[in-house]
């Protein structure tokens, strides 16, 4: 078993990432990171500045300008935009309606890339998101792709009380040149239409144990 190790978990918005990610990261003792919140925090900050994220130049040139910092907290991170946490700002419509436009910028997604890189320096960490088993970790054996039917989806999100355009961010996540949302090779896909938590946890523990990472035995 490797010292550190990385599992990334990809899949498409409210696919429930974040729910799995969580139970793992508690049952693995290792910490969780939110990509997805990185790219959120980075469109805050662009357009706290002044800056509008669908301008690839200006909003490069915020992004360079703005001090993003990600604090390790319990299992998890914090991050701060010039030292502040935008905590639940980073849910709103108008994050949500422009983040997809600047994680389309290759530029942001090499900033942002190298940022979430050095978060595993000397840790083990299980990262969610869009590329993280294609682009940002590709070495790592752990990848897997969690997946919901487009009703399932939408219903997890108005059930969260969140307004989100989620069809239309799945699409141009998936559509654009640079890091498309994709099944990274190797991945192991879960449909989670039908399946509790504590399924989709069981399936994901499985295969890192057939995979070689020594997990302790599911929680009865
Ligand atoms: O996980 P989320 O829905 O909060 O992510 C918000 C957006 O960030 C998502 O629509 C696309 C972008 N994103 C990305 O391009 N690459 C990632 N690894 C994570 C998120």
């Amino acid at each position: 078993m490797p010292d550190t190790f990385v599992i990334a978990i990809d899949g498409p918005a409210a696919s429930g990432k974040s729910s799995v990610s969580k139970v793992l990261a508690r049952r693995l003792h290792c910490a969780h990171v939110n990509s997805g919140a990185l790219y959120r925090a980075a469109t805050w900050g662009i357009l706290q500045a002044g800056a509008d994220p669908a301008d690839p130049d200006a909003a490069v040139a915020a992004l360079r300008a703005l001090h993003l910092d990600c604090r390790p907290s319990g299992s998890s991170f914090t991050i701060l935009v010039n030292g502040v946490d935008p905590g639940e700002q980073l849910r709103e419509p108008a994050v949500a309606s422009r983040v997809s436009t600047l994680a389309s910028v290759p530029e942001v997604r090499e900033i942002l890339t190298a940022l979430l890189r050095s978060l595993a320096d000397g840790r083990s960490l299980i990262m969610e998101g869009r590329d993280i088993g294609s682009v940002v970790f590709p070495e790592t054996p752990y990848k897997f792709y969690i997946d919901a039917s487009e009703d399932v989806r939408l219903s997890r999100r108005r059930a969260q009380g969140e307004v989100d355009s989620l069809v239309s961010r799945d699409q141009q996540d998936s559509t654009r040149k640079t890091a498309p949302l994709k099944v990274a090779a190797e991945a192991h896909v879960i449909d989670t239409t039908a399946l509790a938590l504590e399924q989709v946890v069981a399936a994901v523990l499985a295969t890192l144990q057939r995979r070689g990472l020594v997990v302790e035995a599911p929680e009865a």
